[in-house]
């Protein structure tokens, strides 16, 4: 097979970067690391396959990229390409589909419970020496199981999700989907649901949606009014689909309870947020996939796309 040159532009494990340099010719460098940012930009011109993640790949990157065959995405959501542009030049787009689905709908169950629970709360109430007598209600969480969750998007993970809820925690699921999705296993327990009735019945509400011109700033003011009084909400996708400044006002105002966030609008978080510190917000640091097992398979499924695009192969996940 002809060696081509390929640019890692986020670290990648040793054992996949050895597989690329056996059969390539390899530059890594970042452009988000200060230090590496030149290195990214004079490679890029060479560059045949891109391989990385959490760096918008648009017209002003491609420009400088005219031998570019394929971008092999390490992430599943694929919001930071500029599809457009790529596919007008003729470029293959893969992404990270499935190997991932388990692991983020747990993280996105953590926050569901962490929210109901005031988890990182009490935590810290212990850590603090501040558990100097019992508990009074001042303190008391809200129950999960048997509450109704709203699930906004209903792909794989968004389907996970139901299956932690309904199946482990008895509770009912409305999802909010382009069409309904049969899941025998569910038995009913699952059902498609408008979004304004969905925001009026569930006690919490979980974000699974890509980000996209038609999900961008989705939840704001109106349908955070919508949702139940002392309703939770939770996010697991993309920051862009909320206004943060409606949700950080519905949570002062006292309508909702309060929110877990795993994605922002900017990330990493800007130190002057108040998402940072709000007490009714648990914030993640985008810790959807970040396992060492998922991310490792990431990796791989990413590497082999890259190996199969650049050998003139179907690549096992492009983005059509
Ligand atoms: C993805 O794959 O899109 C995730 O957000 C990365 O953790």
């Amino acid at each position: 097979m002809t060696r081509k040159n390929v640019l890692v532009f986020r670290e990648l494990p040793a054992d996949q970067l050895a597989r690329l340099q056996a059969a390539h010719d390899v530059t890594v460098a970042n452009p988000r690391v200060p230090a590496q940012r030149d290195a990214f930009f004079a490679a890029l011109p060479q560059a045949q396959g891109l391989i990385g993640s959490s760096f918008r790949i648009d017209e002003a990157v491609l420009a400088h990229a005219p031998r570019l065959e394929v971008v092999s995405s390490i992430s599943v959501g694929v919001d930071n390409y500029d599809l457009a542009a790529l596919k007008q030049r003729g470029i293959v787009l893969c992404n990270t589909p499935g190997v991932l689905t388990e692991t983020t709908a747990d993280t996105i169950f953590a926050l569901v419970m962490a929210t109901s629970r005031r988890l990182v709360e009490l935590a810290l109430h212990v850590r603090e020496g501040r558990w100097t007598r019992n508990i009074d209600e001042t303190l008391f969480g809200w129950d999960v199981h048997g509450k109704t969750l709203g699930i906004l998007g209903f792909g794989r993970i968004g389907q996970a999700v139901a299956r932690r809820a309904a199946l482990g925690f008895g509770m009912p699921v409305l999802y909010h989907n382009p069409f309904a999705v049969d899941l025998p296993e569910l038995g009913g327990r699952a059902r498609l649901a408008p979004l304004e009735a969905l925001l009026g019945a569930a006690d919490i509400v979980v974000s699974t949606l890509p980000l996209t011109d038609e999900t961008r700033g989705l939840m704001d003011a109106r349908r955070f009014a919508a949702m139940k009084p002392g309703a939770i909400f939770v996010n697991g996708s993309r920051g862009g689909i909320v206004n943060e400044a409606d949700l950080l006002a519905a949570l002062d105002s006292g309508h909702l309870r309060a929110a877990g966030l795993d994605v922002f609008a900017v990330e990493p978080l800007p130190p002057d947020s108040p998402l940072r510190t709000h007490p009714q917000v648990t914030a993640l640091p985008h810790i959807g996939s970040a396992t060492h097992e998922t991310r490792h398979a990431m990796a791989v499924l990413a590497t082999n796309n890259l190996l199969q695009a650049l050998g003139g192969e179907r690549p096992a996940a492009t983005v059509e």
